[in-house]
């Protein structure tokens, strides 16, 4: 039997038509991975086959039944679960709560006037969260679990609700070292009586996962079949990897010039944290003038909320200074003062289009809309949508795009890779260099140190909310050893 069965799949926005003609079956107990460009209409697939969207044409079934006209909610009923591609969870409540309140949603007892407490959700809420590795962090709040552990927390939502036939929209995306194989564990180790349909632009994941492949590629079907015929089909490459990224010159060119610059931003002492717990303690660090200078640590040791505390977004002691000015606190003077953050997990403005986005953060200087239109044209395309609806990785070049029509005097980029397809890292790589070369001050975090180190000139390691390490970018990247030496 299918799990899942889309026949004729037609999806326009206004004039913009984002699936045309998608047809894909799924066998039941069958891992299959959907990869394409940025923009190809994986996301949208997906939202129609949850019931969110409705198509023009076309049709759903699950487990050989109609599910068309079905809502998400009925669809869940057949089996479907899902988790999303942007996380939504609730930042102040504790992963525990979320899965409670999962459970509690598709329990009839939910419509007594006082269903709590319910000893045996408590038991089944604990035995998901210990299934997902989250045995002693369910009673945080979210927002101080790390990326990698509100990610579990997703899929344990979905787990929840004991679905046939789950959807992963980029599970791994933004993680790294142990947490991105804690988690693509996690998924490899659903038992088979749960059909997985997901998308990843982590391409050795994808492959090494999937029992079959479908490519998408402007809304359609480009290539379908097993992951060896996929990954060798010369047209696949050319459209999602775009050539040969291992041994690129292009990319492995450090950007030059590696002696000391004068400090454009100079950090000392800097400590910062959420209520009561410490994150940051006493980072010291220096980015000169057109300098860029990459920040290398895997999730959770604190790279976000070093930018943020440097973007003035959280509180923080210690001293900041911006060409040996002491920096106002608050996010509004820091701006000001020429920070601009492009965050992780991008934020964009609801209610605004694509181009009101960049002309809201447009301040005069180098870079002008049309500047930043000949760097993403993609961009320039979908100009009149909004910027919400864009596709993850339009997201994250429209963050970057945003942040350098600020024209800041110094440029803090939160991890810009993640989500992005390959070729799309290839070229972001190209624009940063670019951006380099023309004098822009960069701060790069990143746990992806074979992006990152070629763009830069100087890295700092940074491990559990301390800087262990100052390193030339072309000496770490002669001898990586070097990077996790230094970290625990
Ligand atoms: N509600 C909407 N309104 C207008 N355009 C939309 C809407 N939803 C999606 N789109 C457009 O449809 C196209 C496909 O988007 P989708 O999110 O499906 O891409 P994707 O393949 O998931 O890409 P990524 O790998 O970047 O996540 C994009 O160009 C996007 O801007
Ligand atoms: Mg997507």
């Amino acid at each position: 039997m299918a799990a899942l069965e889309a026949r004729g799949i037609h999806k326009a926005f206004g004039g913009f038509l984002a699936l045309a003609g998608v047809d894909l079956e799924v066998a039941s107990g069958e891992r299959r991975t959907v990869i394409g460009p940025n923009g190809a209409g994986k996301s949208t697939l997906f939202r129609i086959v949850g019931g969110e969207l409705r198509p023009d044409r076309g049709a759903v079934r699950i487990f050989d039944r109609e599910a068309t006209p079905l809502p998400p909610h009925r669809r869940a009923l057949l089996g479907l679960a899902r988790t999303y591609q942007i996380a939504s969870l609730f930042p102040e409540k504790t992963a525990r709560e979320h899965v409670l309140l999962a459970l509690l949603a598709r329990d009839p007892r939910r419509r007594s006037p006082w269903p709590l407490p319910l000893p045996d959700l408590e038991a089944r809420a604990a035995e998901v969260l210990d299934q997902v590795g989250l045995r002693g962090r369910e009673d945080l709040p979210i927002h101080q679990l790390t990326y990698g552990e509100q990610r579990q927390v997703e899929i344990a939502l979905a787990l929840a609700q004991e679905p046939r036939l789950l959807l992963l929209d980029e599970p791994l995306a933004g993680l790294g070292g142990e947490e991105r194989a804690r988690v693509a564990g996690l998924i490899r180790g659903l038992p088979r009586s749960i059909t997985v349909l997901l998308i990843e632009h982590d391409l050795d994941f994808a492959y090494a996962f999937a029992d079959r492949v479908t490519v998408l590629h402007q809304g359609q079907v480009l290539r379908e079949g097993p992951p060896q015929e996929v990954r060798a089909d010369p047209q696949v490459v050319e459209v999602y990897v775009g050539g040969r990224l291992e041994g690129d010159p292009a990319l492995e060119a450090p950007v030059g010039g590696d002696g000391p610059a004068p400090g454009l931003l100079e950090v000392r002492g800097l400590r910062a944290g959420y209520g009561q717990g410490e994150v940051l303690h006493g980072v010291d660090l220096a980015v000169g003038e057109g300098e860029v200078v990459a920040l290398l640590g895997r999730n959770g040791m604190g790279k976000t909320t070093l930018l943020k505390a440097l973007m003035g977004l959280i509180p923080a002691q210690g001293e900041v200074r911006l060409a040996g000015e002491p920096l106002p606190a608050g996010a509004l003077a820091r701006a000001r003062a020429g920070l601009a953050l492009v965050p992780q997990g991008r934020q964009m403005i609801p209610g605004l289009t694509v181009e009101e986005e960049l002309l809201l953060a447009w301040r005069p200087g180098r870079w002008t809309p049309e500047r930043v239109y000949r760097l993403f044209p993609r961009l320039k395309e979908r100009r009149q949508a909004p910027s919400t609806a864009l596709s993850g990785g339009e997201q994250q070049m429209l963050a970057l795009a945003r942040a350098l029509l600020r024209n800041p005097r110094i440029l803090l980029l939160d991890e810009p890779t993640e989500g992005l397809a390959p070729l799309m890292v290839r070229h972001l790589g190209e624009v940063l260099k670019e951006v380099a070369r023309e004098g822009e001050t960069i701060l790069l975090a990143e746990q992806n140190a074979a992006f990152a180190l070629p763009l830069a000139q100087r890295a700092y390691l940074l491990d559990r909310g301390r800087i262990v390490g100052e390193e030339r970018a072309r000496t770490l990247l002669e001898r990586p050893e070097r990077i996790w030496e230094r970290m625990g």
